[in-house]
Formats: C-alpha cells, sequence, structure tokens
C-alpha cells in the first residue's frame, strides 16, 4: 500500500486524532513561515527579534526597526483568513474527536471552526501579565489602528517613547501593572494550560497529523514523538521532508482536503 492509502485508512480507523499544526497550515492563507526562503527570521536574526530582552533593546536603539518586526508580523496575520487546509482540520470533527494543537499565533484554527485548539505558543490575540496570566483580549480592529501608527514609525523617523505609545494595545503598563503579548518567545515557558492540555491529547491520541512545521523548536517538537511513544502513528504533511511515520509531501490545503475526500467522502 502507498503512503496515501495507508494515511486514508489510518484516518479512516481513527478516533481520538491530534493534528499539531506549524507555520506552514497557514503558509497558503498568505502568512510567511519563519525559516521557508522569505520567512521571518530570514529579515529578522532570532537570536535579537524572538527573545524579549532582544526585542527591548531593538526598541531602545532602532525604534523604526523594532516597528519594522512588528509588522512584518502583525499585518500578515490582519490580512489573513482561514485556508482550506485549516477547514478540512475543522472538518474532520465530524469524523473523530479532534485536539487542534498550533504552534501559531494567528486564530485562524478558531476562525475555521476547529472547537478544541490548543494555542502552545500563545496567541496575538490577547495580552498577559508578567507572570503570564491573562490579561485581555484585543480586537483585530485595535491591532488595524495599531498598525496604521506603527507605519510611519517603521518607515522613521522614531523615538522609543513615539514607538511605546504606538504599541499600548499590544504592551504597556495599567492599573493592573505591566502587560504584554501574550505570545511565547524563546526562553519563555510554553502558555499554559494549553501546554500541558495538549501534551495529555499527544499521549492519549490514537492518531497524530503533523502539518506544516520544521519540527525545530522544542519543547512543542516532542509531541510527535511522545504520540509514538503511546503507540499512535504520525502522518506528516509538509512540502519537506519531516520525521514521521508516513510523509504526504505537498502543500497542506491540497494534501488536507484529498485525504478528507478520500477517507469520508466530498467534504462540502
Ligand atoms: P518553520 O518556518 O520552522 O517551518 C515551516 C514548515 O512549513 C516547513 O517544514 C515548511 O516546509 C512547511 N511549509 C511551507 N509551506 C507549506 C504549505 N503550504 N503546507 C504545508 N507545509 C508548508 O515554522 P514552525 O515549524 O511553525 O516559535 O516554527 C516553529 C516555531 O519557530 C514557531 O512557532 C516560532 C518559531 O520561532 C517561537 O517564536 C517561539
Amino acid at each position: 500500500m502507498d503512503a496515501s492509502h495507508r494515511a486514508v485508512e489510518l484516518l479512516r480507523r481513527a478516533e481520538r486524532v491530534v493534528v499539531f499544526t506549524g507555520a506552514g497550515v497557514s503558509a497558503e492563507s498568505g502568512i510567511n513561515t519563519f525559516r521557508d526562503a522569505d520567512g521571518l527570521w530570514r529579515h529578522f536574526s532570532p537570536e535579537v527579534f524572538a527573545e524579549w530582552s532582544g526585542l527591548m533593546e531593538v526598541a531602545t536603539n532602532e525604534p523604526h526597526r523594532a516597528a519594522q518586526f512588528v509588522l512584518a508580523l502583525v499585518e500578515p496575520i490582519l490580512m489573513a483568513g482561514p485556508n482550506a487546509a485549516h477547514r478540512a482540520i475543522a472538518a474532520l470533527e465530524r469524523h473523530a474527536q479532534v485536539t487542534v494543537v498550533t504552534q501559531n499565533i494567528d486564530g485562524l484554527h478558531e476562525a475555521a471552526g476547529s472547537s478544541a485548539v490548543r494555542n502552545v505558543h500563545g496567541t496575538l490575540y490577547e495580552t498577559a501579565l508578567l507572570d503570564g496570566q491573562f490579561h485581555g483580549r484585543i480586537e483585530r480592529e485595535e491591532l488595524g489602528a495599531m498598525a496604521a501608527v506603527l507605519r510611519p514609525l517603521a518607515e522613521g523617523p522614531a523615538t522609543f517613547e513615539s514607538l511605546l505609545a504606538a504599541l499600548a494595545p499590544l504592551m504597556g503598563v495599567d492599573e493592573r501593572g505591566l502587560y504584554r503579548p501574550r505570545i511565547v518567545m524563546f526562553g519563555d515557558m510554553l502558555a499554559e494550560p494549553d501546554w500541558t492540555l495538549a501534551k495529555q491529547a499527544a499521549q492519549a491520541c490514537d492518531l497524530m497529523l503533523s502539518v506544516g512545521t520544521s519540527g525545530e523548536v522544542y519543547p512543542a517538537a516532542m509531541l510527535p514523538a511522545m504520540a509514538r511513544d503511546a503507540g499512535a502513528p504520525v502522518i506528516g504533511i509538509d512540502p519537506d521532508h519531516i520525521d514521521c511515520d508516513i510523509w504526504l509531501g505537498g502543500k497542506a490545503g491540497e494534501i488536507l482536503p484529498g485525504l478528507l475526500a478520500a477517507a469520508f467522502g466530498q467534504q462540502s
């Protein structure tokens, strides 16, 4: 049996599926990944921009560059909607119990209708206090307004003060203390309770789909091994060959709808 047929059989039989996703699942929505040719980390070095301390240093010394980074992160997300891969993952709930574990902060699985989404790297649509406690929800419109204020700063000149004022929806100080985006940067603990729930789901699933993730960032990248240790095979869906039991090479927005249609008939 070839890889596609084995994947179809596994999907038909599965009762508890974990769909583990990374930036690749949103690539066809127009959001660049991190490590592909035009990825975010190709334009902004992760050694600096993926850590709060590095980001604060840039904000202080080169505020226009910090504004460029925030825009590069936020604007594609604001313009994006769910694609065929997000919709197929949501449709899978008609056939099995599904937990989506995503490293993405774009909210597109929820927008597509998935009901159990664990955002292990947080979400752009919430702020947190310094101890990680939930602070508040941010609406898309607020982020859009913020982007409009940031754009001239990104083109310069910009000051640290003007940058902080522009970023007020995402970070600042209020009566409850310092707040910041509820997203996980390098060196942070993963978002809770999502991470604990994600590990539980991986240990209890009978099939994992790993979609659009290079598997380079730990501890999230442990999840496929956890599923495998618990006896669940891992189907990898990615144009690049990733570590998995069955690899379906290609774009998630093309492979996933085809896989569901082959397993369960045409999905609306
Ligand atoms: P990466 O950029 O590391 O990997 C993206 C993966 O998506 C690659 O394996 C691509 O081959 C694949 N890909 C590209 N287009 C695709 C498509 N149309 N369909 C399916 N797959 C496609 O992104 P992540 O693995 O998500 O964390 O990165 C993990 C973490 O690294 C991120 O959450 C972020 C980043 O640093 C933090 O910053 C904490």
